[in-house]
């Protein structure tokens, strides 16, 4: 007796096989002499049809057996009359292991709204959609690693709880155990940090960059890849205030060789995608019309188009579209000259460097004009920017200067600072949103549909 999931069953089986199957029921039809159950068990986009003959002790279990209900069933493998499956099984036992009652099973049909999914994120994993969606997830993340490691990068840990704001934005989750006070500083009669557990102020990470370039700064090629956290008040299809980031950094590099690294990462996970998640693919393409394999494929085998922010505000100046805020040097960019620039000028994935100094974090390289830093983003259509990244000020003097000028305190950076006075040289790296990439790549337009559990301004379920 043999028990595999359905993908293995599928790519392995023969007709004839005899196998135990598991997995949750998603539709069951009754017909004389017959009853047709299709079972999945999220191993793949496939499913298994269960052909249960009457007078067997198999069909005896069909009252028990309703959509959502988790079964096994027992039987020889055979090659399928029906379109679109290689196999069915001739089942001749079925047992119900969790019963699910059809009158509140709430994936009783197929077509659901994803707004009504997201109501029930408990049980979305179940609908065609969402395990898709997870798998290419899964895809992604595992060929990250792969991809790194290949190229000899080692994985590091930056913690969670941190002391620092590397983002310089603000937008920090305290982390404090005195939660009544936690919002304030020193109050007459309230705690303070210092009574609070560390003793001092902390928060939960925006990024792991600034312990990653320490670790670079002696390990020479590091990523951490882990959950970051926000409090932007932003309630877009694009914000989580939890997602995930890869942050590689690259010691005795600079702002060229990590645009190389950038556009090499995401070409491999383009045609890694193309390659392993076809089914998945295309079954999104139908539904949500975001990116066919075809265009998948052809993204892998060309180069990204790479242009300055000043030119960049120049197409959108040069641009006859009226703007909701007009284009300025000297501006972050919009979300809509973002999609303008990567879906109607260029049609596909952009790099944008050399911002403008005001509006970028404090350690982002200089550039000699004075007015720029040394900075890269990943814009893709759809979704804006993925990819945010740069070298960093490798100089002491002029690092401290910037953080005069952003505010940035010294007092808890000293150790940052040792970096540029012990063995300093240049080194950058760049974050890529997880959730971002696997939005554009699966056409799921709101960001809440790629993560199992989406935390926004006032969403939290599980
Ligand atoms: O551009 P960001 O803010 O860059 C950094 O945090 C750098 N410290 C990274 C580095 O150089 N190591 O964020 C990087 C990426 C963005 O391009 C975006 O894809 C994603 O993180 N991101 C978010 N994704 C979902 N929800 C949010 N609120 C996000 N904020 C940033
Ligand atoms: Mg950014």
């Amino acid at each position: 007796m043999r028990t595999a999931r359905i993908n293995k069953i599928l790519a392995e089986g023969k007709a004839g096989d005899e196998i135990t199957v598991y997995g949750w029921v998603k539709t069951k039809r009754v017909s004389k002499g017959f009853a047709f159950i299709v079972l999945s068990d999220g191993s793949s986009q496939d499913t298994l049809q269960l052909v249960v003959s009457e007078g067997t002790t198999a069909h005896e279990q069909l009252d028990k057996c309703n959509t959502g209900s988790a079964v096994r069933s027992h039987g020889i493998l055979k090659e399928s009359p029906g379109k679109g499956q290689k196999y069915e099984l001739d089942a001749y036992e079925l047992e119900v292991i969790g019963t699910s009652d059809p009158d509140k099973y709430p994936l009783q049909k197929k077509g659901h709204t994803l707004e009504f999914l997201r109501e029930i994120g408990h049980l979305r994993p179940r609908s065609n959609t969402f395990g898709a969606v997870f798998r290419i997830r899964n895809l992604i993340s595992d060929s990250i690693h792969r991809f790194l490691q290949d190229r000899g990068f080692l994985w590091v840990h930056t913690p969670i709880i941190t002391s620092s704001d590397c983002e310089g934005a603000g937008d920090l989750f305290s982390v404090a155990t005195s939660v009544k006070d936690s919002h304030k500083t020193d109050v007459p009669g309230g705690i303070t940090y210092s009574d609070d557990f560390f003793g001092r102020r902390a928060y939960l990470t925006v990024s792991g960059q600034l312990e990653a370039e320490f670790l670079a700064m002696a390990l020479s090629d590091v990523y951490t890849f882990g959950p970051t956290f926000r409090a932007e008040n932003s309630n877009t299809s694009r914000h989580l205030s939890e997602f995930w980031m890869v942050e590689p950094e690259m010691a005795f590099a600079d702002i060229d060789d990590i645009i190389a690294l950038a556009e090499d990462l995401l070409r491999y996970l383009f045609s890694t995608v193309a390659a392993k998640a076809g089914k998945e693919i295309d079954f999104l393409y139908k539904y949500y019309k975001g990116i066919s394999l075809d265009d998948i494929r052809s993204l892998s085998e060309r180069s990204f188009t790479r242009i300055s922010y000043s030119d960049a505000i120049g197409e959108l100046a040069a641009s006859k579209k009226e703007f909701e805020f007009p284009a300025h040097w000297g501006n972050d960019l919009q979300s809509e000259h973002e999609r303008y620039l990567t879906e109607i000028v260029f049609k596909g994935p952009l790099i944008v460097t050399d911002y403008p100094i005001n509006i970028k974090p404090f350690y982002m390289r200089a550039n000699d004009d004075g007015k720029t830093v040394a900075a890269m983003d990943v814009l893709v259509p759809g979704v804006g920017e993925i990819i945010g990244g740069s070298q960093r000020e490798e100089r002491l003097d002029i690092l401290r200067n910037r953080m005069v000028e952003a505010g940035v305190s010294e007092v808890n950076l000293q150790w940052y600072l040792d970096l540029r006075r012990y063995g300093s040289a240049p080194h950058a790296g760049f974050g890529l949103g997880l959730e971002r990439l696997v939005q554009y790549l699966t056409g799921m337009h709101n960001i809440r549909d790629v993560i199992p559990c989406p935390r926004a301004p006032g969403t939290i379920k599980m």
